[in-house]
């Protein structure tokens, strides 16, 4: 296909902004139609991106006869009805994570997608950050036998917008941040999750509690093949984004993540410094890019997509369950989650 694909855009925020800006540099895309409800900067940053058509209403981008690809960027408490609605038109859906904040809502979207035939990728952007990658073409190898252990940690710098926080909007930090390593953990151990029981509380921020959300959590894992694992994820690292995760297996270890941003020691009599990675644009970014580059490429072949509607779905579970278990103070075994009725 010579041709350019047509790409929608709904949610031109923080994230937004990033995919319009990488899908305005591609050759092999042209982005058509964007919407957000904000109208206050639409106009200049459509213009901007070369997007032909702007609207605060996201219907429009679904409407649009052009649009063949449509990227729903809005925030989590949106994707449902969006997705919901961009997969009866029949259009390839990139969506960021979560696709839903309820089992419901992510059955509906499979039902949808499973009618129209229409494609979903989600945007769970570390399976295509080189370090992650490697480490799982090195399990599959069987580098370091079988993996036995899993241990991550997703620390953000600070703490968000509590708009964006509230686990209406957001679906509460669990979901909201422990989602990306519990895709890790079921990509990287290659087994499901079977039980989970979390810790958490409002240890850093107080002002979370008004919006009724947590800042730090910490959930174990206990695999279906009997591997053990643990999640830590918090809004207070005021030294940097830290983000990393570990695979211990029954021949060796997989160590994935870096503190220092620039590749320089700073010696002195007061002792060894380095800077840190300040944020997700800088670990991530190019992960973020490669991500979109697949998406479009597997659109335009034809091609199943690489993170489909049902790992969204099984990693929902995990975060549901995880954060049922925070709220009850007890394991939660995943089974008391209905099955995927097929
Ligand atoms: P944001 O709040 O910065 O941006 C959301 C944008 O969507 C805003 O401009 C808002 O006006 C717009 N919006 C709200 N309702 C809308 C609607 N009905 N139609 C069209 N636009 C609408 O949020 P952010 O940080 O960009 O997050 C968006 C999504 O990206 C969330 O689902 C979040 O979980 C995900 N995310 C993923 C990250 C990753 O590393 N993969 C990192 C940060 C966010």
């Amino acid at each position: 296909m010579n041709a350019k694909l047509p790409i929608g855009i709904i949610g031109l925020g923080r994230m937004g902004q990033v995919y319009a800006r990488h899908l305005a540099a591609m050759p092999e895309a042209e982005i058509v139609a964007v919407s957000d409800i904000a109208a206050d900067h639409l106009e200049k940053f459509a213009a901007e991106i070369g997007a032909k058509r702007w609207s605060t209403d996201y219907h429009s981008v679904i409407e649009d006869r052009e649009v063949k690809a449509v990227f729903v960027v809005s925030p989590t408490s949106t994707h449902a009805e969006i997705v919901t609605a961009a997969a009866s038109s029949g259009k390839a859906i990139f969506c960021e994570k979560p696709i839903a904040l309820t089992l419901g809502e992510t059955d509906r979207i499979i039902a949808t997608l499973e009618k129209t035939g229409a494609m979903l990728q989600v945007g769970f952007m570390r399976r295509f950050d080189a370090g992650y990658v490697k480490a799982r073409q090195q399990i599959e190898a069987g580098v370091i036998g079988n993996p036995t252990t899993f241990k991550a940690i997703g620390r953000d710098p600070f703490c968000p917008d509590l708009n964006y926080a509230r686990p209406e909007v957001s679906g509460g930090l669990i979901l909201d941040m422990a989602i990306h390593d519990f895709d890790l953990a079921r990509w990287l151990m290659g087994t499901e999750v079977r039980r989970v029981y979390t810790e958490g509380g409002v240890l850093a921020f107080p002002e979370l509690e008004t919006v009724g959300d947590i800042d730090n959590a910490v959930v174990n894992i206990l695999f279906e093949n009997g591997a053990i694992g643990n999640v830590e994820v918090s809004r207070n690292a005021l030294y940097g984004y830290d983000i990393r995760t570990e695979v211990l297996g029954s021949e060796g270890g997989l160590n994935i993540g870096r503190y220092r941003e620039t590749p320089l020691l700073t010696m002195t009599r007061q002792g060894i410094h380095h800077d840190m990675v300040p944020y997700l644009h800088e670990r991530f970014g190019q992960a973020y890019l490669n991500q979109t580059r697949d998406f479009i490429q597997r659109v335009i072949d034809d091609r199943e997509p690489a993170v489909d509607v049902y790992d969204a779905r099984a990693t929902l579970v995990i975060g549901l369950a995880a954060t049922r278990s925070y709220h009850q103070a007890r394991p939660v075994e995943l089974s008391e989650y209905p099955a995927l009725k097929r």
